[in-house]
């Protein structure tokens, strides 16, 4: 068969990417250009600001990549982009870019969701071998998935309020840290240790999570000592916190792995790049003897490779778009019923 090169644009948040990928799983160049430094400064993604540097960027990006391989746009064979979820004004950006080179250089358009970007991303480590279990903790979505086939997913569990990026991200917030918010704690909580004792969350066997109450629990616990003037050690806090967290997934993604007895399981989302998170996953695969795959740190991060492969199943089973396509800042992307197994 003849190779298949698809082009990826990412844009949904504050990264704006755009890569080459060969059969979904050989990356020919990537750029990334964050815009991190600048919302950092207000201490968190500024969605009016994010569109605007997508809009000034996105031509440069797009010349930058050319530079790095002797490729041309026409020897593309499909244009994807992101279209869901994430800041609106950001992913039109993307959307709109990837509608002018689909209409240009006559490359049919390939819509990708953002999650399945992140799933997909580990095709660049080992090709995905079915079944598989897959475990997805980004700042929208937590869920424990078993996956059949391309784009065949079977939801085991899910959070029932938070993401568990999300916890992060506001917990980070609570304690003081600027933004991105996860990968500060994780720092923080390096010179920490367990020293609070927080609620384990959905203390039960099911396969759902939820959030909520851990968050809360530290959230009260910074006012309450706040206000009876007492210090917060901030690393041992958030040790404490992230400890607890992180657990509960390894927990439930134990369960799952002795429910389904399925001896593989791919990582997927911007969580995954906590190296707590991927220490325990290791050791957790290791004692269970399951093929564990988690893409390199570069790739859990938002980047337009992961989008590239998310479309190649999609190209092969030749599910296009046409011009009327749209952004929608909210979509959740596994359709089934919690539960339903
Ligand atoms: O997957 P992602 O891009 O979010 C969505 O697409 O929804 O991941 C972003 C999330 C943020 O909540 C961020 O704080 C979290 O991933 N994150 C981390 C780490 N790096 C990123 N959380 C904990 N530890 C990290 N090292
Ligand atoms: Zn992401």
């Amino acid at each position: 068969m003849k190779d298949v090169y698809i082009l990826g644009i990412e844009s949904s948040c504050d990264e704006t990417s755009i890569s080459i990928v060969k059969n979904g799983n050989v990356e020919i160049a990537t750029t990334v250009l964050t815009q991190m430094d600048t919302h950092a400064k207000y201490g968190g993604v500024v969605p009016e600001i994010a569109s605007r540097m997508h809009t000034e960027n996105i031509t440069m990006v797009l010349e930058d990549l050319l530079n790095k391989t002797d490729l041309q746009i026409e020897d593309v064979d499909a244009i994807a982009v992101t279209y869901a979820p994430g800041l609106l004004g950001s992913l039109l950006v993307g959307i709109e870019f990837a509608k002018v080179l689909s209409m240009v250089y006559n490359k049919p358009l390939i819509k990708v969701h953002h999650i399945a970007g992140h799933i997909y991303a580990n095709n660049l480590v080992k090709k995905i071998e079915f079944p598989t279990l897959a475990l997805i903790v980004s700042g929208g979505h937590t869920e424990l998935v078993k996956m059949n086939d391309d784009y065949d997913f079977l939801i085991l569990g899910t959070t029932l309020d938070d993401a568990i990026g999300e916890c992060f991200d506001k917990v980070a917030r609570v304690l003081g840290l600027s933004y991105p918010g996860g990968p500060n704690l994780e720092k923080l909580a390096l010179n920490g240790k367990k020293s609070y004792d927080l609620p384990i969350p959905m203390n039960n066997n099911e396969l759902n999570f939820s959030f909520s109450g851990l968050k809360s629990s530290v959230i009260n616990l910074v006012h309450n000592e706040h206000q009876r003037g007492n210090e917060i050690n901030r690393e041992d806090l958030a040790y404490s916190f992230q400890d607890v967290a992180i657990d509960e997934i390894i927990r439930k993604t134990k369960l799952a792995i002795e429910r389904t007895r399925i001896k593989r399981l791919i990582v997927a989302g911007g969580v995954s790049a906590s190296k707590y998170l991927r220490g325990k996953l290791e050791q957790l695969c290791e004692e269970m003897n399951v093929d564990l795959s988690i893409p390199p740190i570069k790739y859990c991060t938002d980047n337009a490779t992961m989008i590239a492969c998310a479309a190649y199943p999609l190209f092969l089973k030749k599910e296009f778009s046409n011009l009327s396509l749209n952004g929608k800042s909210q979509e959740y992307f596994f359709k089934e019923d919690v539960n339903k197994k």
